[in-house]
């Protein structure tokens, strides 16, 4: 798959059913992963090890700052073949405590105009205890892994705390970082979550379970005044990191939108920069923050990053550019940095705040 030209594959995996090509591509890199001399390959084509790219961050060493963002590897079955295509970290999940199928299908469509999608999984996921198995045969990762968790569809909004309790306790010690996932639009009601007195009590609970860095992800259809006042407060509360931002359920950014689920790639790219610009103008320097939404390019995630990204996620990408595409940012992004003149990434983050 690596050796081939994905701008000539493109227009035959486009035929597909999205979801299906997304089952094609998850048991090809199984696949791969299982043959070592194609998966040394892969690392060596794709994995960018630059000291000028290197960042300590919760402890852990991350080789490059451009992650593979929830929901591609939701039951962590692919995170080896993710080192493999150049991503200096993963995010997996989300995982919810129970098994549960999500949506009924069709749920995920392709708007190639605009180079998006729009999803409407609803967290599926074979549940947390799958992924415990996956993760300790794992385990000690070779690139750092956030475990994403969310709630039950079943479970009633009253009881969310207790699964993200449950998450929290089953993967602090199998990951290196944990998101808090209330921004979905696919479970009914979770984005309600997204208030300042449910934050508080979340992180008070999460804060007394675990050491370990805990981020909360929020969606981009919120005011500016309200993202800052929810991260501000999250951060008060404990939160280690912002990630800015999921899917949007702002259906004008496409021109034929289905009625149900959120808009992700190029189309929501103005939306969730400005909403990511917004919360680094308040919280940069004082938490670690994580932009994704519409990234697809060096250039992208070079404006994320002196806008304030210490790292920064893709997904939607992938599918429209392929599979070399976390190695393509970060060699862009080698070379912007010597164009500007700066020696480290630290350097370049926050460039525009200062
Ligand atoms: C098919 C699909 C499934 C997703 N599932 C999840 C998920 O389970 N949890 C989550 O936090 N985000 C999920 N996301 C959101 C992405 O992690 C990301 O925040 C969003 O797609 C914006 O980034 P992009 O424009 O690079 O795709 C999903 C996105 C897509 C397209």
């Amino acid at each position: 798959m690596f050796q081939m030209d994905y701008e000539k594959i493109k227009p035959l995996f486009f035929k597909l059913d999205p979801e299906y090509a997304h089952h094609l591509v998850t048991a090809m890199l199984q696949t791969g992963e299982a043959v070592p001399q194609l998966f040394n390959r892969w690392v060596e084509k794709n994995f960018v090890d630059d000291e000028r790219l290197h960042q300590t961050i919760f402890g852990r060493n991350f080789l490059n700052p451009v992650g593979l963002a929830a929901g591609f590897d939701k039951d962590a079955q692919m995170i080896r073949s993710m080192t493999a295509m150049g991503f200096g970290y993963t995010e997996v999940g989300t995982v919810t405590p129970k098994p549960q199928p999500g949506n009924p299908a069709p749920r995920l469509w392709r708007h190639v105009k605009e180079e998006s999608l729009q999803n409407a999984m609803g967290f599926n996921n074979r549940g947390s205890l799958y992924m415990e198995r996956k993760l300790k045969k794992r385990f000690p990762y070779v690139t750092p892994i956030g475990v994403n968790i969310g709630k039950n569809k079943a479970t009633a909004e009253r009881d969310a705390l207790k699964d993200y309790e449950h998450g929290i306790r089953v993967f602090r010690n199998l990951c290196d970082y944990l998101v808090i996932n209330i921004s979905s639009p696919n479970t009914p009601g979770l984005r309600d979550l997204q208030n300042e007195k449910f934050i508080e009590a979340l992180f008070g609970m999460a804060k007394a379970l675990t050491d370990k860095p805990i981020l909360l992800k929020i969606a981009p259809d919120m005011e500016n005044e309200q993202a800052v006042a929810l991260c501000s407060k999250a951060v008060e509360s404990g939160a280690d990191g912002i990630i800015a931002t999921n899917t949007s359920i702002d259906y004008s950014l496409v021109a034929q939108p289905k009625e149900v689920g959120g808009i992700s790639g190029k189309a929501i790219r103005e939306k969730s920069f400005e909403l990511f610009d917004a919360v680094a103008s308040e919280l940069f320097g004082k938490t670690v923050l994580i932009s994704v939404g519409g990234i697809d390019s060096g250039y992208e995630a070079y404006r994320r990053i002196r806008a304030g990204a210490s790292l920064v996620q893709v997904f939607t990408g992938l599918v429209y550019k392929g599979p070399e595409l976390a190695g393509t940012i970060n060699r862009t992004l080698l070379k912007l940095l010597e164009k500007e003149g700066f020696s480290h990434i630290s350097e370049a983050i926050g460039a525009d705040r200062r």
